[in-house]
């Protein structure tokens, strides 16, 4: 097993560097399907998530070349193929948006159902009723939806989301690019992830107006072609370091962000008497006298991110009093809170509600990443606690968090990734 052992109760102190935004990347990289040409795509994070998605188009036959740590260059002219192979596309839930790329590119896909952290039910019906709407068959059969645009392209029209949906959103993009006529999307999500995913499509020759507020038109062209596009910093990392300092205390340059889009983490954490100083691409996270309760609620943006659900718990498990803490987004994101108890936070969750009490201090446990942000909080929960914390199953934390290890010891906090005996016998076994 490879764990991260912390050695908590540390300040933080220095810079650190935000990578390319995964939400963002892993609609990005599929979104080059629809070019016929090669993309050259810039501040690429190096995370897992985006590794299988690469590996995926390759299965497919795109021509990936890696230009530096941080771009590549994507050409999928070749691909002829729209079935996607099984056992990558379930290891991750971004594997969704192939089904509207390859139905913009082929007017037909065959992807298995989508994989990723288990919320409770992660349906996609709102995806379906795009694709639906816009003329497509769509069916389940083998392991495989199988879509198919009935008139081999698909066709613009009116789709009204019964709920915000940000894979819904710009999985329709996706399909709307190549379509003949205007497909207009009310009710659409309005992350940062999406007006980077127009701003890539209409860079590449997309016509796509309104991404970033809830009524999204896009009206359907030819074809797109190659060019060079860099994907916006990662708000929820960003946000995560920010938590780590309002924890552990210190201060903390957090570089290579979009103030703007921090602003709803921001907001909370001032609420909760941390000092944060915004400049042109940074924000300067400052705290050292006592954290203040304070009530969160998630909802899609500009509400208060759910990726940052678990990170802001822990640091309200350390606020005075008592805060609510209020889940509007997933059905079941407090899976996290037994490992919180095993160090000494004292949480009640009734449904969508956790009710925090503030303690002193945390301690130090081994306990057991159980989903990517999750994982991430109990990282920040470590640094801020007195004595060692072990996080076991790492791998969902490194889904999404580029070299996070380096990051944190960049700033002095004591984090070590180790490998126990057992692993490396068996690594050697082969
Ligand atoms: N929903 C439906 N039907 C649908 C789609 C969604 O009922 O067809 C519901 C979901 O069950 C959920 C809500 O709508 O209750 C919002 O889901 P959404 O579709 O917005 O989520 P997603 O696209 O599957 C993305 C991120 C998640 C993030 C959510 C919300 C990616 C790959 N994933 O998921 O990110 O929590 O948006 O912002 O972009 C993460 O990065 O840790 C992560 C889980």
């Amino acid at each position: 097993m490879t764990k991260y052992v912390i050695h908590g109760g540390k300040p933080l102190f220095g810079e650190i560097d935000i990578s390319g935004a995964k939400n963002a990347a892993v609609a990005i990289i599929p979104a080059a399907l629809l070019v016929d040409g090669s993309c050259r795509i810039e501040n690429i994070p190096q995370i897992s998530d985006v590794t299988l998605i690469l590996n995926i188009l390759q299965e497919l036959g795109a021509d990936v070349r890696t230009v530096n740590r941080t771009t590549v260059d994507v050409d999928c002219s070749h691909i002829r193929n729209a079935r996607v192979p099984e056992e990558l596309a379930r290891k991750i839930r971004a594997s969704y948006y192939l089904i509207g790329a390859l139905l913009g590119r082929f007017g037909s896909a065959q992807v298995p159902p989508p994989g990723g952290c288990d919320f409770g039910g992660r349906p996609i019906d709102q995806h379906i009723k795009g694709f639906l709407a816009m003329g497509a068959e769509v069916d389940v059969r083998g392991g495989f939806i199988h879509a198919r645009a009935e008139k081999g392209r698909m066709q613009g029209t009116h789709v009204y989301l019964d709920i915000v949906s940000v894979g819904a959103t710009m999985n329709i993009m996706l399909a709307a690019v190549l379509a003949e006529g205007m497909t207009v999307i009310e009710n659409a999500a309005k992350e940062p992830h999406i007006v980077d995913l127009a701003n890539f499509l209409n860079s590449m020759g997309a016509d796509i107006m309104g991404a970033g507020t809830d009524v999204i038109k896009i009206r359907g062209v030819e074809r797109l072609s190659g060019g060079t596009y860099s994907i916006i910093p990662d708000q929820i990392e960003a946000g995560t370091y920010m938590a780590a300092v309002a924890a552990a205390g210190g201060e903390v340059l957090v570089k290579n962000v979009i103030p703007k889009h921090l602003e709803c983490i921001t907001a909370k954490l001032l609420e909760m008497g941390v000092t944060v100083e915004e400049r042109d691409d940074a924000v300067l996270v400052r705290r050292d006298g006592k954290l203040t309760r304070t009530n969160v609620k998630t909802l899609p943006y500009p509400g208060f991110p759910t990726d940052m659900q678990p990170q802001i718990a822990a640091v309200l498990c350390l606020a005075e009093g008592t805060s609510v803490l209020t889940e509007g987004v997933w059905d079941n994101r407090y899976r996290y809170v037994d490992e919180f108890r095993r160090m000494g936070a004292q949480i009640q969750v009734d449904g969508k509600i956790a009710v925090i009490e503030g303690v002193d201090h945390l301690t130090g446990a081994r306990i057991q990443a159980c989903d990517l942000r999750a994982g991430a909080a109990m990282v920040i929960a470590g640094l801020a606690a007195q004595g060692v914390t072990e996080i076991g199953c790492i791998h969902h934390i490194e889904r999404g968090y580029e070299d996070i290890v380096r990051k944190l010891s960049g700033v002095g906090a004591d984090i070590r990734v180790v490998v126990t005996p057992d692993e490396e016998k068996q690594s050697q076994v082969g």
